[in-house]
């Protein structure tokens, strides 16, 4: 197996061969934007590097590769429009740069080029990966609905939370995986185990994009910090802050997270000081520890060496750290 690096590299240098320049330009050139903004690629380098766990050569996992990439940046224009978010890795995100009807229609577009990367793959093996695929960008729209609804609720719980969080961006990590698994002929088995450690990995994740959301520097994170608190979601940090606070500092909570003021500063000021003080920061540091640690026990009963788990850790170790 080669370093994680290495195989962001090689996903990279495949990425750019695959050029999007046609015409129209208000259909391509937003595609081959965001395609090109850069992010972590945590997505295919763990397709990449499951296919390698599995002993199949990680070039002919590339395609699939690239296609959860495209789904997932796909998934990020709609979700810029939905979330009203205006920076993406730094940058000015789609329907900022050009408008709302082209980062719909490109991200439609994009949809379809995922799907489409499939058919550089035999006929069970598409079938396999359009299977997965279909099931997974499915549960990734209920997850993102589910997001959208709980902005207006005021009674959501931790588990309907966490099951959020599970389809809009867990499935896709542990897809991702699988998909890899799938690529390399591995057995059901396996494959069933390397989705569930890309799963468990995957909540981890968004429940530390959602700290970062909070807490991260905005100098690095590359989007608007305060963006959850702005559109009143109902993160961890705040089910939480709910949770632990007082009476007088869960009505602050609940009257702050139902309103949409102009001014938005003392909004986040107030809801950052709740979740440091209620303790809800320092809860989430320990459910990202928590379900990162789930993950690794899950690669225990894998028929692969240690050597290749050690390495599976060490990227679930890295994503715990990351600013971005
Ligand atoms: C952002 O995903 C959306 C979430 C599911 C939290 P990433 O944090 O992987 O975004 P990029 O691709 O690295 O920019
Ligand atoms: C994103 O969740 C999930 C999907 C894009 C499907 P977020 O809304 O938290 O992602 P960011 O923070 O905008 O990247
Ligand atoms: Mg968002
Ligand atoms: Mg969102
Ligand atoms: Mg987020």
């Amino acid at each position: 197996m080669l370093l994680i690096e290495e195989y962001q590299n090689h996903f990279v240098a495949y990425l750019e061969e695959y050029a999007v320049t046609k015409e129209p330009k208000n259909l391509y050139n937003p595609i081959q934007y965001i395609l090109k903004l850069g992010g972590k690629r945590l997505r295919p380098v763990l397709t990449l590097m499951a296919a390698e766990v599995f002993d199949c050569d990680y070039k002919k996992a590339l395609s699939a590769a690239l296609s959860i990439e495209v789904f997932h940046n796909f998934s990020l224009v709609h979700d810029d429009i939905m979330d009203d978010a205006p920076l993406r890795r730094g940058q000015e995100t789609v329907h900022e740069k050009w408008d709302i009807n082209t980062g719909i229609l490109s991200g439609d577009a994009m949809l379809i080029m995922a799907y489409q990367l499939f058919e550089n793959y035999q006929p069970d093996t598409f079938q396999s990966l359009a299977k997965l695929f279909s099931k997974t960008a499915l549960e990734v729209c209920e997850g993102q609905q589910y997001d959208v609804d709980f902005e207006t609720r005021n009674d959501v719980t931790i588990g309907e939370y966490l099951k959020m969080i599970e389809y809009k961006t867990a499935v896709l990590v542990g897809a991702a995986m699988k998909m890899g698994a799938i690529v390399a002929g591995a057995s059901v088995d396996d494959q069933n185990n390397i989705y569930e450690f890309g799963r468990n990995l995957g909540i981890a994740f968004q429940l530390q994009d959602d700290y970062l959301d909070a807490f991260g520097d905005p100098k690095t994170f590359g989007k608007q910090v305060g963006g959850d608190i702005i559109e009143n979601k109902k993160t961890y940090l705040y089910l939480k802050a709910l949770e632990y606070s007082n009476e007088s500092d869960r009505l602050t909570l609940k009257q702050l997270f139902s309103i949409n003021p102009e001014e938005i500063v003392s909004k986040i000021t107030i809801a950052k000081q709740l979740f440091q003080t209620s303790g809800s920061a320092d809860a989430t540091k320990s459910a990202i520890l928590h379900y990162t640690n789930k993950a690794f026990e899950v690669l225990e009963p894998l028929n692969i060496s240690g050597k290749k788990k050690e390495l599976l850790k060490d990227f679930g170790q890295s994503l715990m750290n990351r600013t971005v």
